[in-house]
């Protein structure tokens, strides 16, 4: 089969799915339809993409027989996603759900086991392994030997006071934000060991519930370990906003310093530069739907699988648990503590 005969079906019609939808266009990605509660966005949507159905009722569009893909990019609700999950399901429809898959790993694994009950394949978007520069990375990673250390900084000034649900909840940077990161880190180090974890709330951002900078210490079971920062209440110069994060890697032999640009590899041997091509928003997105396609195509198994993201999850998790009780926390505790088998058949 080809990638033209897996239909996908957009349930959310908001800000994120425009670049889902400019960029399955340019990978021969074929919508067949979208879905959004309100009318005026999938009107919206629908002449700016030239979609050929679109309708309030999402089942309407899960239920159709073109539509082999749900590709749900609706607020992380536990009230809004579960109810689409069930659909999906029990329709029988592969599922590709934006991150965080729920901000609470509890939630999480409840959306899992839905998908998982019907068999239904079930990816999360964590489009920051497909994003230009993670790519450009990936490819001399090998260039630094044996990796020992990695940071991550992301700092800005972002606040959602005005937004009708972003940022209102009593999580929000570690949850939302820095699972791009730790999903990034887990898939090139493996499984993480335990975290310890700073969070702060800046006063002056009142509509945020929850904490407005994270810095999570993370030791990997390899032995690697690093820092990531998502400091989104920073006003000061240099700012490095999502999605221009300033990444850095040590290794053996040499360090990678990479932003959204350019990469660059110091060894003993001199410097390389290598330029990014593309930019995160939108490639990312259809980079991501397009390795999800091509392994159901396949019947291969894809990066990013919903269970596996249980332990990426378990990392905010522990994080979580780490700032409020001040002390380093166990992956193995967090998901222990959500009822989660940490190894074996649980597991792929
Ligand atoms: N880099 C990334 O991967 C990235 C970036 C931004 C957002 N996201 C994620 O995408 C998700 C959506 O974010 P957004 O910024 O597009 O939000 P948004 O509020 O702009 O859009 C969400 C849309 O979903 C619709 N909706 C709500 N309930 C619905 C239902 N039951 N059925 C159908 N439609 C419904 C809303 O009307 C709205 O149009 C969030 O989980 C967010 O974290 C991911």
């Amino acid at each position: 089969m080809s990638r033209e005969e897996w239909g996908i079906a957009v349930v959310g019609l908001g800000g994120i799915a425009r670049h889902h939808l400019q960029s399955y266009q340019s990978r021969g990605l074929r919508v067949v339809g979208g879905a959004d509660v309100d009318e005026i966005r999938g009107h919206a949507a629908r002449e700016a993409f030239d979609l050929p159905f679109v309708t309030t009722d999402p089942e309407a569009l899960i239920a159709r027989p073109d539509v082999r893909v749900v590709d749900l990019t609706v607020p992380h609700v536990m009230e809004i996603r579960r109810p689409l999950v069930e659909a999906a399901a029990r329709h029988g429809k592969a599922l590709f759900v934006q991150k965080p898959l729920m901000p609470t790993l509890k939630d999480a694994r409840v959306l899992v086991e839905i998908a998982e009950a019907s068999d239904v394949p079930m990816m999360v978007n964590q489009n920051s392994i497909f994003a230009p520069q993670a790519l450009r990375i990936g490819e001399r990673f090998g260039a630094i030997g044996e990796p020992y250390y990695f940071q991550i900084d992301n700092r800005a000034w972002v606040d959602p006071t005005a937004h009708p649900w972003f940022g209102k909840s009593e999580r929000w940077v570690n949850s939302d934000m820095a699972i791009h990161h730790y999903a990034l880190v887990r898939h090139w180090f493996g499984d993480a060991e335990s975290v310890s974890a700073h969070l702060a709330r800046d006063p002056s951002q009142p509509g945020v519930k929850g904490e407005t900078l994270s810095a999570a210490m993370i030791r990997f079971k390899s032995g690697v370990s690093g820092l990531v920062v998502n400091n989104w209440c920073y006003r000061g110069p240099e700012k490095h906003p999502h999605p221009n994060e300033l990444i850095l890697l040590q290794g053996s032999n040499g360090t990678i310093s990479a932003h959204a640009s350019e990469v660059v590899i110091s060894t003993a041997g001199g410097e390389e530069r290598l330029s990014v091509e593309g930019s995160w928003f939108p490639d990312a997105f259809g980079s991501a739907m397009a390795h999800f396609v091509d392994a159901l195509d396949g019947g291969t198994p894809f990066l990013c699988e919903a269970r596996d993201n249980l332990k990426s999850l378990a990392i905010a998790e522990a994080g979580y648990r780490s700032a409020a009780e001040r002390r380093e926390v166990r992956v193995e505790e967090a998901l222990e503590e959500a009822g989660i088998q940490a190894e074996g058949a649980d597991f792929w």
